[in-house]
Order: C-alpha cells, then structure tokens, then sequence
C-alpha cells in the first residue's frame, strides 16, 4: 500500500450502547463487544506502520452516566488489561494512559502503572487509552502546574510539556465513530490541526478494513497547515 500513513491516529470510539440497545442487548454488553475491537485495529494500525494510536474509552464528562454503568466500565477496562498482557506483550505494544487518576478506582489506576511499566521498553506501536480525560481538564491542569512553578511568559513548548499528551506528537487523524460529528471534549490541543473523518458505523462494528479506507481518504487530502501550496 503507497499512501501516505498518518504517524498518529486518534479514535472517539463511539456507539457502544446505541449498537448493544438496536439489538435488544444492554448498553454493557456493547461496551464488551467494543473492547473486542481494540486489538484488532491496534494492530492493523502496527502492521501500516502507524506509531501512535490515541483511544478516547472514558470522558470527565462520562462521571453523568449512572454509577453502575461507570463501574461495570472501570470493572471492564481493568479486566481487558488483565486479559490482554500476553498479547500486548507479544506484540510489543508501548501502553500508556492520559487522563486523571485520582478520581478512578484504584485497583484500575495500579493496573494502569503496572502496565505502563510493564511495557516501556516496546517498541511496536504506542497505544494510549484516555480515562477519565478531558482536554478542558488537561489544559487547566497544565497551566497550573506551570503557575505552581512560578513560569511566566509561558510559551507554547511549556503548555505542551505539562499536558499529559506530552510524550505524543500531534494527531494527524482523528476518527470518531457513530456518525456524531463532535470532538467531546478530547485532546484539544493535540487535535488543532488533524483531519477529521467521521464513520457512520458504530465502534464495536468498526473493522480494520473500515481503518483502512480513511487512511487511503486521509492519504489524499492536502494539508497544508496554513501555508499556501502550489
Ligand atoms: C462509547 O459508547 C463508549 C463510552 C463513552 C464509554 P457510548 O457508551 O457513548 O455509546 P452511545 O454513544 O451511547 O451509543
Ligand atoms: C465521547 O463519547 C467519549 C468517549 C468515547 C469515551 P460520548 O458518548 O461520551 O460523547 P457525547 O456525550 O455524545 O458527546
Ligand atoms: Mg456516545
């Protein structure tokens, strides 16, 4: 394949409940169906030699939906981990986490480390899981770190070095599934100048072969970051 492929990738993974209710199912079960979808699109991702996929799994906003759905999700992100460690091992996937940890559970936020840990030295693919991330919340949270250091004339290196995206480039592609056309409140700063592509098709219905064809979409867009191309 000759087109152009994206060094970072981002995805609202949206859809889980509505896919689950249209079939009769519980919103939960849709959150199961949509976890099985994250392995197999991290590594289609990997073998395009994509270096960084972003996954949005639990928003400040999501704490509004009932205590049980949210547990039942924290429950399920702890076990997929769990679940998951020979593979991403195997496959040597780089897992890191943005977002807050001091509001989740904590049995969660050890895993978490634990995984981080874990794989720092893989050098696959970098898998970044945001929980419990806003991009409100990352940026007011890094300005005041930066005020707590006593920083003035703050520059755009200094915000960027405090956010908890720090360590990723930034998204060149952003996908959001389920045909909501809207960013909730995802890495505002890391998405200033992505193409975005929204899917009709719900997250757990989403194939590598639907990841395919944006990036071949992607690959045809001019991007010209302001400049003019002649
Ligand atoms: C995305 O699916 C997963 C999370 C936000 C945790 P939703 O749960 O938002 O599913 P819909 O959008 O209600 O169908
Ligand atoms: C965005 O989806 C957050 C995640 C996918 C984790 P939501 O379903 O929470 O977003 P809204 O409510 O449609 O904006
Ligand atoms: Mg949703």
């Amino acid at each position: 394949m000759d087109f152009k492929i994206p060094k970072h990738i981002a995805i609202i993974m949206d859809g889980n409940g509505r896919w689950a209710q249209e079939k009769g199912k519980s919103r939960i079960y849709g959150h199961y169906k949509g976890a099985e979808v994250v392995e197999p699109i991290t590594l289609k991702c990997k073998d395009l030699g994509v270096s960084y996929i972003t996954l949005f799994a639990f928003s400040t906003e999501n704490w509004k939906r009932p205590q049980e759905e949210i547990d039942i999700l924290f429950k399920l992100f702890k076990e997929y981990l769990i679940q998951k460690e020979e593979s991403i091992m195997k496959n040597s996937v780089n897992m890191r986490f943005i977002g807050r940890r001091d509001r989740i559970p904590k049995e969660l936020s050890d895993m978490m480390s634990y995984m981080e840990q874990k794989t720092s030295h893989n050098n696959g693919i970098t898998l970044t899981i945001a929980v419990d991330y806003g991009g409100t919340d990352d940026l007011t949270r890094a300005i005041n770190k930066l005020i707590e250091l006593g920083k003035t004339n703050i520059t755009e290196k200094d915000i960027k070095g405090f956010l908890d995206t720090s360590f990723l480039p930034e998204v060149d592609l952003l996908i959001r599934t389920s045909n909501e056309k809207r960013i909730s409140n995802f890495m505002l700063w890391d998405l200033a100048y992505s193409e975005f592509f929204f899917c009709e098709k719900y997250w757990p219905d989403f194939t590598p072969e639907d990841l395919e064809n944006i990036i071949e979409e992607f690959s045809k867009r001019d991007r010209r970051f302001g400049a003019i191309v002649v």
